[in-house]
């Protein structure tokens, strides 16, 4: 594996690379985002993964700071999974002092994690794009585990004329069922054990709507209950949305996505169903 550093170097030897395949991540890598590696290297060569933690992404009162950061078992979990070329760009070339340009899929971005997470989203479009344009990928994979990020993407790519191919993949979960997540990292063991509620909701979304169940409300009032049992666990929201333009329904049907963002403890984690999946 090639582990490049240089915005001038990762733009050389990606040139002219028609079959690239590319896995985006922040690092403190976990099986989640091995999978999408996996994923891709079925029809796509070479495999360039890139770890930036995008302080652009990151709320002034988010965990920017201490967001988990171990670059070294991070190689060797690359390594292990055959990613071809790791790329690993400084905050100093990506965002220069005299940085000044961003790019905002509007309306998207202000819903569900975009209403606490102000000017997340819009980070988020502005890391892909800078990666795309230095990488210029045929396929870049995503887990649906951010289902949201994944839309936004994807409008991004279609409203932007982008040649690249958005590829979401399934959540992968703890044998427990816990969605993983980097910031599954900050838990408790208390706290894990609550974190439990969010997975666990969506189970029961899932029992309910098999049981016939297909109004959203009806739903949403009995995962309150859940959460109640709880301690130390807020929900942040409880949504139905249709996935092709995150437009919030009450009818549940196939194409439409169950998501839930919770608080546990300090730790902010997210998880969703999507119906039919
Ligand atoms: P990060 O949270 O590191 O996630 C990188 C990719 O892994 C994302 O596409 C995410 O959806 C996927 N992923 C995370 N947990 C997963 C799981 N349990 N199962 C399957 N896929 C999972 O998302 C980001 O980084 C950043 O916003 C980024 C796109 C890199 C831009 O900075």
């Amino acid at each position: 594996m090639k582990i490049i550093r240089e915005i001038n170097e990762i733009r050389r030897i990606c040139r002219d690379k028609k079959s690239l395949g590319f896995v985006p991540t922040m690092g403190a890598l976990h099986k989640g985002h091995l999978s999408l590696v996996e994923t891709l290297q079925k029809d796509c060569y070479p495999i360039v993964m890139s770890i930036f933690v995008n302080p652009k992404q990151f709320g002034k009162n988010e965990d920017f700071a201490k967001y988990p950061r171990d670059l070294e078992i991070d190689i060797k979990l690359a390594e292990e999974a055959k990613v071809d070329m790791l790329f690993i760009p400084s905050e100093e070339d990506l965002y220069p002092d005299d940085y000044r340009t961003y790019i905002d899929v509007e309306e998207l971005s202000d819903k569900l994690c975009g209403k606490s997470r102000k000017g997340h989203f819009k980070g988020v479009t502005t890391i892909v794009l800078k990666l795309f344009n230095l990488i210029k990928p045929k396929v870049a994979a995503f887990g649906w585990k951010d289902a949201q990020q994944g839309i936004i993407l994807k409008q991004m790519v279609k409203d932007l004329n982008l040649d690249v191919e958005i590829r979401m993949c399934d959540i992968l979960r703890d044998s427990d069922g816990l969605a993983l997540s980097s910031r599954n990292n900050y838990l408790s063991n208390e706290e894990r054990k609550n974190a439990l509620s969010i997975s666990q909701a969506l189970q029961l979304s899932s029992k309910m709507f098999a049981s016939g169940v297909r109004d959203f409300s009806v739903i949403k009032k009995k995962l309150v209950e859940h959460f109640n049992s709880f301690s130390n666990t807020n929900i942040e929201y409880i949504e139905a949305f249709r996935i092709e333009n995150l437009q919030e329904t009450d009818f549940l049907e196939k194409g439409v996505i169950i998501a839930i963002a919770a608080k546990v403890g300090k730790t902010r984690l997210i998880d969703n169903w999507r119906i039919g999946e």
